[in-house]
């Protein structure tokens, strides 16, 4: 039978800490015909929509938004964590499980005006996606949505984004862990 996305994602029970069930991707980048079938269907809404700039989330949505940039002939920005990039940055706080984060963008990136595709492997509470989306949109970018690999529906995080306005294509989803 036709494999699916989903069946080429690995969880792992118990990392990385007892109680989680990892949703890990590695198995899916690593496939050949995996990897293809997600990026393709990971695009697939937004071929023949205008965009500028793809921005993916550090880390795994360097490797997806990457691959979905070069598809859609647009160009690729990163979103970062502290201290990572070079140039002058812009920065956007957001909540952990414990604790908080920081992501970055240069604020060069985005030109105002620009169209840009948000993209990472997995959506939970959305914290890490509402950041990328508050720094795309200080710069002035009409963020047009962001896709995923995995939702975790029970997080909230399609809902978080939603409230915000923000269009959400998911092509898999775990619920119930
Ligand atoms: C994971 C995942 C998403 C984020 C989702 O990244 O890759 O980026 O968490 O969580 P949220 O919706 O609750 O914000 P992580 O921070 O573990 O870092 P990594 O991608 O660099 O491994
Ligand atoms: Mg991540």
């Amino acid at each position: 039978m036709t494999r699916t996305v989903r069946d080429y994602i690995r969880t792992i029970a118990d990392f990385p800490h007892e109680g989680i069930m990892f949703r890990d991707v590695t198995t899916l980048f690593a496939d050949p015909r995996g990897f293809r079938m997600a990026i393709d269907q990971l695009l697939h809404p937004y071929a023949g929509i205008a965009i500028d700039k793809v921005a993916g989330l550090e880390a795994r949505g360097f490797i997806l938004g990457g691959a979905v940039a070069h598809q859609l002939s647009t160009g690729f920005v990163p979103v970062r964590k502290k201290g990572k990039l070079p140039g002058t940055v812009i920065s956007e706080a957001y909540q952990l499980e414990y604790g908080e984060a920081v992501m970055e963008l240069h604020d060069d990136a985005i030109v105002p005006g620009e169209r840009v595709l948000i993209v990472d492997d997995l959506l939970a509470t959305g914290g890490t996606a509402e950041a990328g989306i508050r720094l795309c949109r200080r710069l002035g970018a009409e963020v047009i949505g962001c896709a995923f690999v995995i939702d975790l529906p029970d997080l909230g995080g399609r809902a978080r984004l939603e409230a915000l306005g923000m269009p959400v294509h998911v092509l898999t989803a775990f619920e119930g862990d």
